[in-house]
């Protein structure tokens, strides 16, 4: 049978995420939008590119929900994008609402679909997905460490003059400042990070991967990035679709891992059919834990003011 797969808002990341998701031939795709004619739009141009790049997918764009019915996958990332010195939590109250009224329509069509979060702030949005929803937590996942890690990787093949392909990496915690990109457990292929380079280079690059996402707003200056967010999101809807079980840094709600309950934090995931099927407990060492709990405690500030608009 053939899959589907909803992408709510066609901007950067969505059109983007629905032409690689074509491209692929990983599902059919459905492509939402509030902007009359925009879905449609970019819908029927990725579906007239099919002849030429040779998929067989069906592509529709909509601006409403009714054709999204019975979908695998739900990705989100409808909102607002970052702009120039704003942060990620400044988009905190705009998107709550955006991201409410996505999650409603999505799961009254798809109810038995996966969400695949993507809009910022990205842990908060997560939360409000799945209080709204009411779906078990395997079936609401974020997008964020994915992203963090391959800038991670980028950094660290780019310095090292070595595939890209052979660093490994882990960045979990929040999608913000506090992200934790773990350097005990990075490496090019089995060889420590710390073997290969000195600490200051190390820091350099941590440092150039937590301010990832505003290096890019910085050289856009109306938008931000969207070439290696809609490629991380298409890894995670491959690996859930293909039921790979990549394991993954994702946004899943803690419930004790960590010693974090009820929140959205990034850790490593497997990734199948089920979702987020299981979620790796690695043994932090204190400052690891510590810059963890730290990213935790931001991302309980955003969702604090979220549980009091909600009241
Ligand atoms: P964009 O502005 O290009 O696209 C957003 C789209 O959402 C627009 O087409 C807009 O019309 C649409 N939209 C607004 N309200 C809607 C609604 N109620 N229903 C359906 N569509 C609606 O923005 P871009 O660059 O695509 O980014 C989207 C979101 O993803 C932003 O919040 C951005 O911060 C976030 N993001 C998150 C990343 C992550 O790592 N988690 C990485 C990159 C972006
Ligand atoms: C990024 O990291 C905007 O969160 C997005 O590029």
């Amino acid at each position: 049978m053939r899959r589907k797969v909803t992408v709510v808002g066609a901007g950067n990341v969505g059109a983007n995420t629905a032409q690689k998701i074509a491209a692929k031939e990983l599902a059919d795709v459905v492509l939402v939008d509030v902007v009359e004619g925009v879905p449609q739009g970019k819908g029927l141009d990725m579906l007239e590119s099919a002849p030429v790049e040779g998929y067989d997918v069906s592509i529709i764009g909509t601006n409403g929900y009714a054709e999204t019915a019975g979908s695998d996958i739900v990705v989100i990332t409808a909102g607002f994008p970052r702009k120039p010195g704003m942060s990620r939590d400044d988009l905190l109250l705009a998107n709550y609402e955006v991201v409410k009224s996505a999650t409603e329509q999505a799961a009254k069509h798809s109810p038995d679909a996966i969400l695949v979060l993507v809009t910022n702030p990205l842990d908060a949005m997560c939360w409000t997905a799945l209080k709204v929803s009411g779906f078990p937590r395997e079936r609401v996942i974020g997008m964020a460490g994915v992203l963090d890690t391959a800038r991670f990787r980028t950094f660290i093949a780019q310095e090292l003059n070595v595939s890209f392909e052979n660093v490994t990496a882990m960045v979990l915690g929040g999608h913000g400042d506090t992200m934790v990109p773990l350097v005990r457990f990075t490496n090019v292929s089995g060889i420590p990070l710390t073997e290969l380079t000195d600490a200051a280079t190390i820091e350099r690059m941590v440092q150039r991967t937590r301010d990832g996402g505003a290096e890019i707003v910085k050289y856009l200056k109306t938008g931000s990035a969207y070439y290696a967010p809609a490629a991380s999101t298409v890894e995670m809807v491959e690996s859930i679709l293909k039921d790979k079980k990549k394991v993954l840094p994702c946004a899943v709600r803690l419930e004790g891992e960590y010693g974090i309950q009820g929140l959205f934090v990034g850790v490593p995931v497997k990734l199948g059919k089920q979702g987020a099927e299981k979620i790796y407990e690695v043994k932090l060492d204190a400052a690891e834990q510590a810059a963890l709990k730290k990213s935790a405690a931001a991302v309980q500030e955003l969702v604090s003011v979220l549980e009091q608009k909600a009241q």
